[in-house]
């Protein structure tokens, strides 16, 4: 038995490549990351190597101080995933710090984690602490359909949650805490994480405008099945929007709030607003 059956490893590879088959991932486009818990380390030590220099992570995240993740390498293909993981993804650990990060095992053709890693980070560290630790990981997807929506729609949480729900039932029920929206800014650095991590106190996934999404979960199930939904549920919206530019009929907002009592969700107030025009 070698690292790459160890079940988390599986995991992980299994999701890059199931992302690379939805069509998010042309070209390096997309990263993911994995925070791998305590006995997952202990299953894999046997592999790291502490020999590699301690580099800048570009931002701080104390709460993640020592921990291990998995992470996709920068400018690496999700087509080669699951053919060459050992060059396409990387373990990495956090000094004491946080604010440093040590390649410990993968990238063998050499490289280094996702230009993204500023965001994966902040984003686990905020989720670390609303979740009391369940969250471990979080997955940046080139998911087509959302981006063209974000051409088309006002950037703003309020409407991109509500058309997102509205075009499939059980939208609110998988995302109930709604979706932000990032305005486009320039991708890779630690401002547009501080952007990202912010929604992330707030909600599951994170649209960035004419870029992609960021979707956070528990495990590789829940958050890819996150990020599929919405994207599912966009790809919807374009085909409606293309056929007309006002809805005949919708899920309207008192039946979500039937939908919230059946369901056992809270949906916040702030997302069924009365709409006046008919449309959008
Ligand atoms: P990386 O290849 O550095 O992960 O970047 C891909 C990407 O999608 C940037 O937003
Ligand atoms: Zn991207």
């Amino acid at each position: 038995m070698g690292i790459l059956d160890v079940k988390f490893v599986q995991g992980f590879l299994r999701m890059a490549n199931d992302g690379w088959e939805q069509g998010w991932h042309e070209r390096n486009g997309g990263n993911l990351s994995y925070r791998i818990k305590p006995e997952e380390v202990e299953e894999v030590k046997e592999y790291l190597s502490e020999d590699q220099t301690w580099e800048p992570i570009g931002t701080c995240v104390p709460e993640l101080a020592n921990e291990y993740f998995m992470v996709t390498g920068s400018g690496k293909y999700f087509r080669n995933v699951m053919l060459d993981p050992e060059d396409s993804v990387c373990i990495i650990k956090l000094d004491a710090s946080g604010e440093k990060y040590q390649v410990q095992w993968g990238l063998s053709g050499g490289g280094r984690p996702t230009s993204e890693l500023p965001s994966h980070l902040m984003n686990h560290e905020v989720k670390k602490q609303t979740t009391d630790g369940r969250y471990r990981v979080i997955y940046h997807a080139h998911t087509t359909n959302v981006i063209a929506l974000t051409f088309v729609l006002p950037l703003s949480d309020e409407v991109f949650t509500r058309e997102l729900w509205e075009m499939a039932t059980e939208c609110p029920v998988v995302f109930p805490d709604g979706i932000g929206v990032v305005p486009w800014m320039v991708p890779g650095g630690r401002d547009i994480a501080i952007a990202t991590s912010e929604l992330m106190k707030k909600y599951d996934v994170a649209v960035w405008a004419h870029h992609g999404i960021f979707a956070a979960g528990e495990d590789f199930d829940l958050t890819f099945g996150l990020a599929h939904t919405v994207e599912k549920s966009a790809e919807i919206l374009v085909k409606t929007l293309s056929m007309t530019s006002a809805k005949r009929q919708t899920i309207e907002p008192e039946n979500f709030r039937n939908l919230a009592v059946d369901f056992k969700v809270t949906l916040p107030e702030k997302f069924l607003y009365e709409k006046t025009d008919g449309g959008l």
